[in-house]
């Protein structure tokens, strides 16, 4: 089965977050299935020469005036996994990030750079045959990749089913009407049941009403976001979606994200020898300046700082927790209030509060390690990776009850061990309540021991989660080809 892929950003290309990771490493284990997948991004600047093999594909014009679109083909050095990559100097080739420019702010054009994604990819869906490789399925991510099956769809010809992934639905990737005008799509679509959005345009919604079936990467998110609280304003559209709608967990890169063989390490260890652990927890202790002890227990967060993530109510009770023993390690980056904040609170617990501005993958891999234990305390998580990360190193997670992380980490019950702690309310209290079972625990190494055993040996590899992404394009395939009203 051929599967086409498409993402604005692929780890280990470009990252800015979970997607990355995610269209990285499916690709990987669909073809170690058997499917010949290959993924499609934009030729961000650097990324062809961190390909090998890269060859000019077909010129595909300059469909709306936004400069010519060539298509590049490459592979990537370390699994050869085959890459189309959308060339397009005028609206990729330039300063800054995939979405904000290097002031920060969002690139005037995104509108166009990612209409241009979308559109490039449909090219390929429908006329791959001329071009050497025509997908059977495409699997699109996110709101960049939204208008893939709005152009399929509005050409009017049989094309190949259109998965949509949704990893955050609060993105709605929303123009202008006259932005929309800009982009070849027919003013007839633009309407309630079309791609309007709140008198705007969004290509979130584009994906959700044209796409063939709908994904979002896990189960407990599939139903939340048909619940106003979760839904963005797409809720009811999603409820009615609800029967092409399903989640599917995302995994892990154990390749890339395991105690045993992480080279990013200070030492490695195991489930059964978990020594060097300790190691770990001294070389960051050090690193970071903090108080060198084995006897605090160290909390550890990576993350983007943003309101997703809950991380106001760490903020507000780390000076009790310094008071109560405690130690933190923050790596991350986003909204510079939180990071004001952060920084000031270092600053008055040098000793015991280490926060890092910035991106560090690398030093992401130290802090999975040594903690003892991992803060996600996130208002909503549609996965979250850094809780399936947390727990193969034995870095007890503590998590809200909400998306993946409900689906992840449990705190004990009949039938599942305990692997972290779980709390229900975005409140300080609840969360405080959660630490402090945590440094209970803490206080008691056998049970600690244990604990950290049945989370090491949870097994969320990419696997089972691309097996399930083949039941559905198998079942995708076994109807009729799309056809267009
Ligand atoms: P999201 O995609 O919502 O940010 P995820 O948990 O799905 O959340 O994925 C975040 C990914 O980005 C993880 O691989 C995590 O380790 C990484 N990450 C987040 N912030 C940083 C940072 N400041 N430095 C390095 N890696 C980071
Ligand atoms: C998004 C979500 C995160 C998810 C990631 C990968 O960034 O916020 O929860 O893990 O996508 O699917």
């Amino acid at each position: 089965m051929k599967v086409l892929i498409v993402a604005s950003e692929v780890f280990p290309l470009i990252k800015t977050g979970g997607l990355a990771d995610v269209a990285g490493t499916l690709p990987k284990a669909l073809i170690a299935k058997g499917c010949d997948a290959r993924i499609m991004l934009p030729a961000y600047p650097g990324i062809v020469d961190k390909l090998v093999d890269v060859k000019q594909g077909p010129n595909l014009g300059d469909p709306y005036g936004f400069g010519e679109v060539r298509l590049l083909t490459g592979k990537s050095p370390e699994n050869s996994t085959p890459f189309w990559l959308v060339d397009s100097p005028h609206l990729f080739n330039r300063p800054g990030g995939p979405y904000l420019n290097d002031q920060g702010r969002d690139h005037h054009d995104n509108h166009r750079r990612f209409a241009i994604l979308s559109w490039a990819a449909a090219m390929l869906a429908q006329h791959g045959q001329l071009m050497g490789w025509q997908p059977d399925i495409v699997n699109t991510n996110d709101w960049q990749t939204g208008l893939v099956p709005a152009y399929l769809r509005t050409w009017k010809q049989r094309h190949p089913p259109v998965v949509f992934t949704i990893h955050n639905l609060q993105f709605t990737g929303m123009f202008s009407y006259q932005q929309y005008l800009e982009l070849g799509l027919p003013e007839t679509e633009y309407r309630l049941e079309g791609m309007e959005y709140y008198g705007h345009f969004s290509m979130l919604k584009a994906a959700i009403q044209y796409s063939d079936a709908i994904t979002t990467v896990s189960p407990t998110y599939a139903r939340e976001i048909q619940t106003p609280g979760f839904g963005c304003g797409l809720d009811g559209l999603l409820r009615e979606k609800a029967d092409h709608l399903s989640g599917i967990l995302n995994g892990v890169d154990y390749g890339l994200w395991s105690p045993e063989e992480d080279t990013l390490l200070e030492a490695p260890y195991s489930v059964k020898s978990l020594g060097g652990k300790t190691k770990n927890k001294k070389a960051l202790q050090k690193r970071c300046g903090l108080e060198i002890t084995h006897k605090k227990p160290l909390f550890g967060i990576v993350s983007r700082l943003s309101e997703q993530k809950g991380l106001d109510l760490v903020h507000r009770i780390i000076p009790a927790f310094v008071e109560k023993g405690a130690q933190f390690v923050l790596l991350g980056s986003g909204d510079p209030y939180f990071e004001g904040e952060f920084k000031a609170l270092a600053a008055n617990h040098p000793d015991q509060v280490s926060v890092t501005i910035g991106y560090n993958e690398p030093y992401s891999h130290l802090i999975q390690a040594a903690c003892d234990f991992f803060l996600v305390p996130s208002r909503f998580e549609p996965c979250g990776l850094t809780q399936l990360y947390a727990l193969r190193y034995g870095t007890l997670p503590i998590v809200r009850a909400t998306g993946g992380l409900a689906d992840s980490v449990w705190e004990g019950g009949p039938d599942r061990p305990q692997t972290g702690f779980v709390f229900y309310h975005s409140h300080v209290d609840d969360l405080s309540y959660a630490m402090d079972r945590a440094m209970t625990l803490f206080s008691s190494p056998k049970l600690l021991r244990q604990v950290r055993q049945n989370a090491m040996g949870q097994d969320f590899s990419w696997d089972r989660s691309a097996q399930e992404y083949l039941g559905l394009y198998e079942r995708l395939l076994g109807r009729s080809l799309s056809v267009l009203e």
